[in-house]
């Protein structure tokens, strides 16, 4: 589903990633780790080819850095469900307009609209929270409103950049429990991340970059392959 081949990417003349490869398969909760600086964000913003190689490709779905156009940018974006550290919800508008915004643009019938909105929230559990404007809810209620826009259009892979830096401990497990259950009904879930401790209780893949160079997949089990 996701595939980085001999990836090299600087900014101007900083490199920051050079030969790297990874594969991440439909389905699969990865977390990515690694320390400040070293491109995680950057890593993500490859995916969503809001960033594109110098050399080697990014190939995700049927899309590929090589060969993507703007216009192709709507439709491989909405495969994608993204999620920010701070929330980067709509202040003006409701909840329930933030996520139908994202269905507007694609021209879907206001009745199915509403169908998905309310199904994207109980899934997350805020349809109680319909009316209410972001700034009316917690921080860990607005992430959630993020996750449920970021499912709406039944992503094949969610994208979280540090989706819990800005939470206490107790609510960026809630949020990391609320990821997993989503990724058990099949979506895939890349999760950007400083906390180690959630990543040392959830035994998954873990895509750790270093010197901007190597990726490793470390198992639980101490296992440790080069990919
Ligand atoms: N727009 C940019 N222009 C130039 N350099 C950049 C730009 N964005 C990031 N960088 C640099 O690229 C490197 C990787 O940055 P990136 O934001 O991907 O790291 P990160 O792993 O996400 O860090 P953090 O954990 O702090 O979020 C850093 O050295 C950063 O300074
Ligand atoms: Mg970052």
């Amino acid at each position: 589903m996701l595939t980085f081949s001999h990836v090299d990417f600087k900014y101007y003349n900083q490199p920051v990633f050079t030969d790297l490869n990874l594969q991440i398969n439909e389905g699969e909760f990865v977390f990515l780790i690694g320390k400040s600086g070293i491109g995680k964000s950057t890593l993500l913003q490859l995916i969503y080819m809001n960033l594109l190689p110098q050399s080697g490709y990014v190939q995700f779905d049927k899309f590929s850095s090589e060969t993507i156009k703007t216009k192709d940018l709507p439709y491989l974006r909405r495969k994608l469900g993204i999620v920010f550290q701070d929330f980067q919800l709509l202040e003006d508008r409701t909840v329930y307009d933030n996520l139908a915004f994202v269905l507007q643009v694609t021209g879907c019938p206001r009745k199915i609209i509403k169908k998905k909105v309310y199904h994207a929230l109980s899934e997350v559990g805020l349809t109680h929270k319909q009316t209410n404007m972001p700034k009316e809810l917690s921080g860990g209620e607005q992430q959630r409103v993020a996750i449920a826009r970021a499912i709406i259009n039944e992503p094949l892979l969610i994208l979280a950049d540090e989706p819990t830096g800005n939470l206490d401990p107790e609510t960026a497990q809630e949020i990391l429990d609320i990821l997993k259950k989503i990724n058990s009904r099949g979506t895939a879930v890349l999760f950007a991340t400083h906390n180690y401790d959630l990543v040392r209780k959830f035994d998954t893949k873990i895509i750790k970059l270093e010197n901007g160079k190597a990726v490793k997949v470390i198992l639980k089990k101490k296992e440790e392959e080069k990919l």
